[in-house]
């Protein structure tokens, strides 16, 4: 039997489970195409499909072809250019007056065909139409599978800060199509294991031992490896968005493990120059010395980690020109802090995340460390 086939799990999705209800994750390989994934949410459904062109040129036919099949009666689309850049409250507004002007109401369904980027607008647009209307992710990103198309955050950027402006909106279902990830580029698949390697680290020892062994053949998007990590993934983020839905207690901001900097990095670059999992890299490694500082890990797991982020491809040190005190600046805007304090997410151990405040001098010296040449 082809490899790929027997990796599709129609009939034994994961599960996020809520208060309010539950809603289920497919992972597998040619998940576009299965009208099952999605007729419980748009049978008798006016569908939005919002995707980038690229992505739409390979795999809108097939997907609207899937809605009619699953039984919705109109499906229509919208393409916005790709790039952080462009996730906007002006991007959103534009997709308003288009459902508004399309006679879109409160029983219609949108649908996210792309990226982290997409599942994000996506899901802020769904959110705040009409008070509300359904959402199905289908992420086509590495880092989208794991992370962004699970949980239900939502929202936009704002020239202050990345993703200042959102809302919460659970999807109905998300459908992780494995297949989608052989067109993706590499630097951005590169820049999803970022997201893999965190969760190993934050939560799991054993995942992580197993990405440093299977760090190859995820590369290489071998199917068995790439089933394997990311419905690993997609479980661990299931669990996380169970425990703590709207990130109100400590669960849920230990995902947020790298991504002080990691935010403050792209809003410097202006979401151009640094894909967010290679910022989430730099993040990460940034976090483990503040965690040094702490007197919790050692730098033996420091050599690990920047061992297997090489081996990955990913970033380990500033991009050149940014200098520590610009991004503690910039840091100020993250949504984790207080008024005055900067909140971290930091390691006690392999596997065990913690929050705890640092103080200014303290980031100074774990982000001088983590600059170009410094041994
Ligand atoms: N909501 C959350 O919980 C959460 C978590 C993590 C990240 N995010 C957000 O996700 C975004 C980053 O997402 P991303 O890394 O997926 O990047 P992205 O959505 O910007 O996509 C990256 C690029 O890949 C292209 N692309 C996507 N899928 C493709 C495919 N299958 N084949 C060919 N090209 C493809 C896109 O057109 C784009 O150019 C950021 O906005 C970040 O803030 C959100």
């Amino acid at each position: 039997m082809n490899g790929s086939h027997a990796l599709t799990d129609l009939e034994d999705p994961l599960w996020v489970k809520l208060p309010t209800g539950r809603y289920p994750i497919y992972v597998g390989y040619g998940l576009l195409e299965k009208p099952q994934c999605f007729e419980a949410t748009l049978k008798g459904k006016k569908v939005f499909i919002l995707s980038h062109p690229e992505i739409a040129r390979i795999y809108l036919p097939s997907l609207e072809k899937t809605c009619y099949a699953a039984g919705a009666t109109e499906v229509s689309h919208a393409l916005v250019p790709s790039g952080d850049y462009h996730k906007t409250l002006e991007t959103a507004a534009n997709i308003w007056s288009a459902l508004l002007a399309q006679g879109y109401h409160r029983d219609s369904v949108l649908i996210t065909l792309g990226g982290g980027m997409i599942n994000d607008l996506g899901g802020f647009c769904a959110a705040c139409y009409l008070r509300g209307i359904k959402v199905i992710h289908c992420p086509t990103t590495l880092l989208a599978q794991v992370d962004a198309a699970i949980g239900g955050k939502t929202g936009v950027n704002h020239v202050l800060g990345k993703n200042l402006i959102g809302a919460f909106h659970q999807p109905q279902t998300v459908v992780a199509d494995l297949s989608t990830l052989s067109t993706l580029p590499q630097r951005e698949f590169i820049s999803g294991l970022a997201e893999l390697i965190k969760y190993g680290l934050t939560l799991d020892p054993p995942f992580f031992n197993w990405l440093e062994s299977h760090i190859i053949e995820i590369m290489q998007r071998q199917p068995d490896a790439l089933n394997h990590a990311v419905k690993q993934a997609c479980q661990l983020k299931a669990a996380i968005v169970a425990s703590d839905e709207k990130e109100e207690g400590q669960q849920r901001i230990v995902l947020n493990f790298g991504h002080t900097v990691a935010h403050a990095l792209e809003s410097i670059l202006d979401y151009k120059q640094c894909l967010h999992g290679e910022a989430v890299a730099i993040g990460m490694i940034v976090a483990i010395r503040l965690s040094m500082e702490h007197n919790t890990v050692d730098g033996q797991l420091l050599e690990r980690v920047m061992s297997l982020l090489k081996t990955a491809g990913l970033p380990t040190t500033l991009p050149p020109g940014i200098t520590p005190a610009e991004i503690l600046a910039k840091m100020k805007y993250d949504k984790k802090h207080g008024a005055t304090k900067l909140n971290w997410v930091l390691l006690k151990a392999l596997g065990q995340a913690f929050t705890t405040h640092a103080t200014a001098s303290h980031v100074i010296q774990a982000l001088t460390a983590t600059r170009v040449g410094t041994p």
